[in-house]
């Protein structure tokens, strides 16, 4: 059966069904794959259910060296996954049981909820992330996916030329210390974070914003007008326009293009409702980082 791409949301987002993602390998589908990522940035693939080795061979399969979650190591004394490159996104302790109100993992993937780009706080940062749906609530706990790529492009000209060469700093102790979860200096050095350009080409020859909650100032620039640019960018990035909403469906997986989005969760009833996601990153390792003018 031939891979179908249903095109929707002005050209951001494709729903992929004719392929069973266990197969792909590394020859002409898997470059086809890439092919619609560059076109749509979000490909959702329905009805694969597939097992965390098979996601993994996959990302492999997609290029680039994995992201491994060291974020995780932040909260969690013994990871529920044997392979770290698979990230625990769900509401689970490592008994099985659902995460206490207070639990510190659960107050660390809160951050989840803003409007973020995988991994921007590392050089390299993330290039595709993949989502698996396993267990999905009976209602809330969307993921929203914004087209940074088209809000660059509606933004006004003078604005596309002031952010032109400005380069952000992004680090993960920043998206939490945003709501209240502080690291300790040890963590912070952990993760000392990086340094990226704000607007970025991409393959298809468009250009995006590349900022997000990791992005903590602009390099350069005193912290408070480095930081309302940063604030009015993704301000004019999420407006409803540019954001797809997945509602996930059991066996569902959406792979996104960091470079060309933000992303972020949605609530659901994490106190009495199960959500287990699993999420693998791919590296952007021959990052196309120059400025534009
Ligand atoms: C992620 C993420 C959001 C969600 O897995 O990287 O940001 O909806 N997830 O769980
Ligand atoms: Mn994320």
């Amino acid at each position: 059966m031939p891979l179908f791409a249903r095109p929707f949301h002005e050209g951001f987002v494709a729903e992929v069904t004719g392929i069973d993602l266990r197969t792909v390998g590394t020859g002409a589908v898997r470059d086809q794959i890439v092919d619609l990522l560059d076109q749509y940035a979000v490909v959702v693939f329905p009805r694969q259910s597939l097992f965390d080795d098979d996601q993994v061979a996959f990302a492999r399969a997609l290029g680039g060296p994995l992201h491994y979650g060291q974020g995780n190591k932040v909260v969690e004394n013994k990871p529920r996954f044997a392979d770290q490159a698979i990230s625990d996104i769900s509401n689970l302790a490592d008994d099985g049981t659902l995460l206490d109100r207070a639990d510190p993992k659960r107050m660390y993937a809160l951050a989840n909820r803003l409007w973020h780009t995988d991994a921007s706080f590392q050089d390299p940062p993330g290039r595709y992330s993949m989502l698996s749906a396993k267990v999905v609530p009976s209602s809330g706990g969307q993921t929203e996916f914004a087209d940074t790529r088209a809000a660059y492009e509606e933004l006004p000209a003078s604005t596309r030329r002031d952010v032109a060469r400005l380069r952000a700093h992004h680090n993960v102790a920043h998206s939490r210390a945003t709501l209240g979860f502080a690291f300790t200096d040890e963590q912070r050095a952990q993760f000392p974070g990086a340094d990226h350009p704000i607007v970025r080409k991409l393959p298809s020859g468009r250009t995006s914003l590349y900022i997000g909650a990791h992005a903590s100032h602009v390099l350069d620039v005193p912290i408070p007008e480095g930081r309302i640019v940063l604030h009015d960018l993704a301000w004019h990035a999420t407006q409803s326009r540019f954001v797809y909403a997945h509602e996930w469906k059991v066996g569902d997986v959406v792979i996104w293009d960091n470079r060309a989005t933000m992303h972020r969760g949605r609530p659901y009833d994490e106190l009495h409702e199960l959500r287990d996601l699993r999420r693998v990153t791919t590296l952007d390792t021959d990052l196309v980082a120059e400025a534009v003018a």
